[in-house]
């Protein structure tokens, strides 16, 4: 549970809030490459930490942010991954990219998607780092759908169903922190699913050793709307055409986007064309059709901003309260001493990857999952 105070501070982002200016000290994706297509295309109108903004490419093809009224400020705006950055801080202290490493492989490598999500950034955030509504929220039955695409959740490890009170442990990192859920596997062994937080609002989904890997960045559109970029890659090859055609099942962590306003096809004004009957028939928890789409349906029905002076947490939050601690940690060193967030300038530590493991039980799980959470880029 939160006091008034810390969830104001928390969740106002605007011009002037204290979370505001921390999330100003890092890089913000905020518009897929695509949306500015070449070199004197049409404008974009942008939003961004309740700052409204102009996008565009000049002649030579380099892309600006400018204040949409004044036109007095212009933002450093760098493109990596198919995505555009805006860095909105002091233009006397603009620190490096994050080194991310799907911002450093081949295009062929990777699948980036961007959807409007219409809630205060945090709840998304809250979702991404928990891992334990995995087991309720997302189970589904074994059989593939009716195109025959294999569902991506019937492919999880039984552990997580046989599992669904993992334990949570929490390690702080140059870059965030790493949080390890244990769920019981065989007699000897544990089933570990390590997500990685990123400093101010990323995650990396836990995956398979060896599968494409899943990132996903929550980039506040102003205190009540947000900008979701989900990004799927491999770090070796190129994503296969069954790979796509999973993500584009839009079962998974991808949702599909009307093209222009990349809001969701299946949202809040629509029920998100949840299947009461298909949830009734016990083959899924929600009878709501995709993983992101689930995760919308809970994020956004919490209201625009969830008032955080009710919530009754358990030791399943673990994850969560170590998230907002930091990120309140952060912004009370930046408001009241001035301090920048450390993470800001640890451009190099930010690769890294997730990943789900099957551990002997006496094998300590960062040291087990250590090889597997390094970026080889
Ligand atoms: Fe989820």
């Amino acid at each position: 549970m939160l006091s008034r105070e810390e969830n104001a501070l928390l969740t106002r982002v605007g011009p002037g809030t204290a979370m505001g200016n921390l999330l100003r000290c890092f890089w913000q994706p905020f518009a897929l490459a695509s949306e500015l297509p070449g070199a004197d295309c049409n404008p974009l109108r942008v939003r961004l930490l309740g700052e409204d903004l102009v996008g565009f490419r000049d002649t030579s093809g380099a892309v600006g942010l400018i204040e949409s009224k004044v036109k007095a400020v212009t933002y450093p705006v760098q493109e990596r991954g198919g995505v555009l950055w805006a860095y909105l801080g002091s233009a006397q202290d603009i620190p490096r990219m994050p080194e991310l490493e799907w911002t450093h492989v081949a295009a062929s490598q990777r699948y980036v998607s961007k959807r409007i999500q219409v809630c205060n950034y945090l709840q998304n955030v809250e979702g991404e780092v928990d891992s334990s509504h995995v087991s309720f929220l997302h189970s589904k039955g074994a059989a593939p759908d009716a195109a025959g695409i294999q569902d991506l959740r019937s492919t999880l490890p039984d552990y997580m169903a046989r599992d669904r009170a993992p334990r949570f442990f929490v390690l702080p990192t140059e870059y965030g922190m790493l949080i390890g859920a244990r769920r019981n596997a065989e007699d000897d062994s544990y089933y570990w699913r390590v997500t990685q937080f990123l400093m101010p609002t990323y995650t990396m989904i836990p995956v398979p050793v060896g599968a494409p890997v899943s990132f996903t960045a929550a980039t506040p559109i102003d205190d009540e709307n947000m900008m979701g970029f989900t990004v799927t890659w491999h770090p070796d090859r190129p994503l296969r055409e069954d790979e796509i055609a999973q993500i584009e099942s839009w079962l998974g962590v991808h949702t599909e986007v009307d093209p222009v306003s990349f809001k969701p096809l299946r949202n809040k004004s629509n029920d998100y064309l949840i299947d009461r009957a298909l949830q009734r028939s016990g083959r899924s928890y929600t009878g709501i059709r995709g993983i992101r789409e689930e995760d919308l349906a809970v994020q956004e029905s919490m209201g625009l901003i969830f008032d955080r002076t009710i919530e009754h947490l358990g030791s399943s939050d673990l994850a969560v309260i170590a998230m907002r601690r930091r990120l309140l940690e952060a912004v009370r060193a930046l408001a009241e001493r001035g301090e920048t967030p450390y993470e800001s300038r640890m451009a190099d530590a930010y690769r890294v990857r997730s990943a789900a493991l099957v551990l002997p039980r006496e094998v300590a799980w960062n040291e087990g999952a250590a090889e597997a959470l390094v970026a080889t880029m």
